[in-house]
């Protein structure tokens, strides 16, 4: 089973890169297939925290490495990691798309100008990095490879980007000197990275060796197949691992969702199983739930298995790990949201296809016994508490999908293994 996907299966922050530092430990190569640095990865090894945003999580691990052409970089933070492991081995994607200062800069203004509507963003840029390659407007990885394109490349762009900033958005214009000197030094120091990642990967799969494909963000976040338009720009859906690497579909021989026994959601958008006032607070501080990146405020709800169960299917997910259980030892009743109530009063199991059925979804729960002691001293999943495998088996039995691995805690061994 060479090729496994791990994707997140709720709104993102699922826990993915302390799974995919897990499992990189048995593999050979661990590549991002899209989004950039709004994902913001994190992982507790002894004393140390290490937070990831552009580099795969598997970087830790000492593991080499893939940013594949679906991805978007922005240079500085990329290099700023690569500073951090001066050691790795790392292949960076030529087709993957340059986050551009002017990116950051509209990400910022329209959300501004959105003002409630506003979406919010991580304000990385990661919006109008995309928008700009369906327009056959951006600037890739390549490009750095020769100094003379790179800085044709940035004077185009500008020419029309000025014009939007000072225009349409009100904002200052950027300097195309300070720009290219800018990106020319980004470009001096990334140049060694650039590769074929294509058949680096393929190469890889074809010697029979095991390959981890990291997605960021999450199914609920997916252009597509999200909650649009309160999702990201990308494809963080299992298929698009084929895609965003330049490899087969049938090259994805396993999908691993990441859930987390509960569920959180940054930004905006309806969110039906979301917890109200005082207890919302609470789960937010034991939880720690708040943006890697960003450092928001992380909504936070019950576990939604019309969620799920969606998730599941739009990714093809055959093993789910659930992140995170140790965060309800601290409740005595655990609602789970098994169907949604739609106006009418009818019930549903399934996600709703269009957007305001699920705007005026209500969530319909089963209470769940809580089990109300640490898991901390759980070394297998026979030490739980009965009610929290009581827990594990619902939501296994629910969406037909084996869990088999279980996190009790931040610590890199706190995961345990049901298989
Ligand atoms: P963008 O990806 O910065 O354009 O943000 C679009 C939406 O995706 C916003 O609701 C963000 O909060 C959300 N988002 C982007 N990256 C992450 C992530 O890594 N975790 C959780 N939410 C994210």
């Amino acid at each position: 089973m060479p090729g496994t996907v791990i994707v997140g299966a709720q709104w993102g922050d699922e826990g993915k890169g302390k799974i995919v530092d897990l499992l990189a430990q048995n593999s050979d190569v661990v590549c991002r297939y899209q989004g950039g640095p709004n994902a913001g990865h994190t992982i507790v090894v002894g004393e140390e925290t290490y937070k990831i945003r552009a580099l795969p999580s598997g970087i830790v691990r000492g593991k080499p490495c893939v940013i594949g052409n679906g991805c978007v970089v922005d240079p500085e933070v990329l290099i700023d990691e690569l500073d951090r492991f001066p050691d790795a081995e790392v292949y960076l994607s030529g087709n993957a798309h340059l986050i551009m200062p002017w990116h950051l800069a509209i990400d910022q203004a329209s959300e501004r100008r959105l003002g409630k509507l506003a979406i919010g963003t991580t304000k990385r840029g990661i919006g109008p990095c995309y928008a700009d390659k369906a327009m056959r407007l951006g600037i890739r990885v390549q490009d750095i490879l020769e100094p003379k394109i790179l800085r044709q490349k940035i004077e185009v762009a500008l020419a029309e980007k000025n014009l939007w900033l000072e225009r349409v958005y009100e904002s200052e214009p950027f300097d195309l000197e300070t720009v290219a000197a800018r990106y020319e030094g980004y470009a001096q120091r990334l140049r060694p990275y650039v590769a074929d990642t294509s058949l680096y990967v393929e190469t890889a799969l074809r010697d029979g060796k095991d390959v981890l494909f990291e997605g960021a963000q999450a199914t609920l976040l997916d252009l597509d197949h999200g909650t649009y338009p309160f999702v990201t720009s990308s494809n963080p859906v299992a298929a698009q691992a084929a895609i965003g690497l330049g490899i087969g579909p049938q090259r994805i021989d396993r999908v691993l969702g990441v859930a987390k026994a509960y569920l959180t959601r940054v930004g905006e958008g309806p969110f039906p199983s979301e917890i109200g006032g005082d207890e919302q607070a609470r789960m937010r501080e034991l939880g720690g739930e708040y943006g890697t990146v960003t450092g928001r405020e992380r909504r936070c709800g019950w576990l939604d298995l019309v969620a799920l169960r969606y998730a599941v299917r739009v990714n093809g997910i055959d093993k789910l790990a659930l992140t995170k259980l140790d965060v309800l030892s601290h409740f005595g009743e655990l609602p789970v949201c098994v169907r949604y109530q739609t106006p009418d009063g009818s019930e549903t199991a399934d996600f709703p296809a269009h957007q305001s059925d699920f705007h005026s979804a209500a969530p319909v729960y089963e209470v769940l016994q809580g089990w109300g002691e640490p898991l901390d001293s759980c070394s297998s999943v026979d030490d739980l508490p009965g009610a929290a495998r009581d827990y594990v088996d619902f939501v296994e039995r629910e969406l037909g999908v084996e869990v088999t691995l279980v996190g009790t805690g931040a610590e890199r061994t706190s995961v345990l293994s049901r298989t």
